[in-house]
């Protein structure tokens, strides 16, 4: 396995980016940065501990004020990674309010609505309850997001005693066994070893390129297209409440918002019912950066039924074993990338974007595939921004620095790059990269996204997972130290 090898790998720490200069210790990213306007490790995490105890809601955090009132299940697994190090306990409850919205066919939803009357309208929008499984008296969504949650619980449960640890992963093992079981059972209909999505919103990566290139070019519904050519988008634009808070250039447009939320009622008429909505739905996307996620999951999930000395049920177990070589389906000799993979005709997406460097979180790929990825992280026309990573290479025809996640650098894709360099050895690059993050956010503030060529924040303000990672992050840092 490439995580036990513990070579250091240069191989890749060639020149190019800041990134891989800082890593290779020829030159620093410096000039870029005011070194004034760099906030000091202690303060920062003063500040990100205050942004987390403000959008804390007692039992679970919100990403944001204002834009984002409920929980969503990736926020909230990276919201607990950062809270472990400061209140193991109220980490445990972060993902124990996860599974309150866990349905009874094991799906964790990617939304758990607020139950304050002024959300009302969000709630009866999903109308979870007309799904069966949905759990009683918790509204939720009907889709799910990026399966980080076997993570989540592992790392929380590094830093509790023995005893609590034991108790905690006796907890949450069924509950993990129960959503991977339902990934197969209900995502996987092929038993290809790869788990299908039906909506963009479970991507995490909402506007990313390959699903709005599918969008755009196979599945604009035509009411859709008769709002664009009759220029009807920019009214129904100046009625969006994400405008109110964030300038329109950095969130999705409208045609893209109209058929997000047109899709989303497409799932809701079959009731979430995955086999339905196969056959009837506008996605199915056999999505890199999910199953990437998943294969990690997969493996945190097998070392706490080690940990517990309890089986993984049979059927799971078979499946989580055809993954990684399913993601070997996902691969392209011409471009040599991985993809996603549309679900039913097995055309690869070749629309590139940060999903190309998550197979290295995966930690399933050869040595030398890991080091191909890296050479797009140091190469200044790929990946190598000023503060990277951006989400979409920056010679891509979709790279726009400024909208959501087509240009922006993210606190959280980079901390699942920064994993994933470690677990292949590039330790100077993981050490380059959690410097540069930090010095992103530390001129910046915990926005929830960044420019990557000038670093400006941009999206929501004081946003929970860039706040909670960071302090991860200063913990893993060599250099700076919080305490
Ligand atoms: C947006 C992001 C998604 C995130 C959610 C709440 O939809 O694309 O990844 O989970 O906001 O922060």
């Amino acid at each position: 396995m490439p995580s036990k090898e513990k070579t250091k790998n240069t191989d890749a720490a060639k020149s190019g980016s800041p990134l891989a200069d800082r890593a290779a210790g020829t030159k620093k990213n410096d000039a870029a940065l005011d070194p004034q306007a760099v906030t000091k490790p202690a303060d920062l995490k003063t500040l990100a501990t205050a942004v987390l105890r403000t959008n804390d809601h007692g039992t679970y955090t919100i990403p944001a004020a204002n834009l984002y009132p409920h929980q969503w299940l990736w926020d909230s697994c990276f919201i607990a990674i950062g809270l472990r190090h400061l209140d193991p306990m109220r980490a445990c409850q972060e993902l124990r309010s996860l599974v309150r919205g866990q349905w009874a066919n094991g799906m964790l939803p990617n939304m758990i609505f607020s139950d304050a009357s002024e959300y009302n309208h969000d709630r009866n929008y999903w109308r979870s309850w007309i799904n069966p499984n949905a759990p009683e008296g918790v509204a939720t969504s009907g889709i799910t997001q990026p399966p980080m949650f076997a993570e989540a619980v592992w790392q929380v449960g590094q830093v509790l005693p023995p005893t609590e640890r034991r108790t905690w992963f006796r907890e949450m093992f069924p509950v993990i066994v129960d959503y991977h079981s339902w990934l197969y059972d209900e995502r996987d209909p092929h038993d290809e070893g790869l788990i299908l999505l039906v909506h963009p919103w479970e991507t995490g990566l909402d506007n990313t390129p390959p699903w709005m290139a599918e969008l755009h070019e196979h599945n604009m519904p035509a009411w859709i297209k008769l709002v664009k050519t009759l220029r009807l988008d920019n009214i129904i634009g100046s009625l969006r409440r994400d405008h109110h808070y964030i300038p329109p250039g950095q969130r999705l447009s409208t045609i893209e918002i109209l058929s997000l939320f047109d899709a989303q009622r497409r799932l809701r008429r079959k009731r979430y019912d995955t086999y339905s909505i196969i056959k009837r739905g506008l996605f199915s996307i056999e999505d890199l950066t999910f199953n990437s996620i998943l294969l990690r999951a997969n493996e945190r999930l097998r070392q706490i039924a080690d940990y517990l000395r309890r089986q993984i049920p049979d059927d799971l177990e078979a499946n989580m074993a055809l993954t990684p070589a399913a993601l070997e389906k996902l691969w392209d000799e011409q471009t040599k990338q991985y993809y996603s993979r549309d679900f039913s005709t097995h055309r690869l997406l070749l629309q590139p974007s940060i999903a190309a460097l998550m197979p290295l979180y995966a930690g399933v790929i050869s040595p030398e595939r890991a080091a191909q990825l890296v050479r797009g992280l140091e190469n200044d026309k790929k990946f190598g921004a000023v503060f990277p990573v951006p989400s979409v290479p920056l010679d891509s025809p979709y790279f726009n620095p400024q909208l959501y996640w087509q240009g922006p650098s993210w606190v959280n894709t980079n901390w699942l790059i920064i994993d994933g360099l470690k677990r292949y050895g590039f330790d100077d690059h993981a050490a380059a990269l959690i410097e540069t993050t930090l010095d992103m956010v530390g001129r910046s503030g915990f926005a929830e996204y960044f420019d990557p060529v000038t670093g400006e924040p941009l999206g929501a303000r004081d946003f929970s997972w860039t706040a909670a990672l960071t302090i991860d992050l200063l913990k893993q840092s060599k250099g700076r130290k919080a305490d």
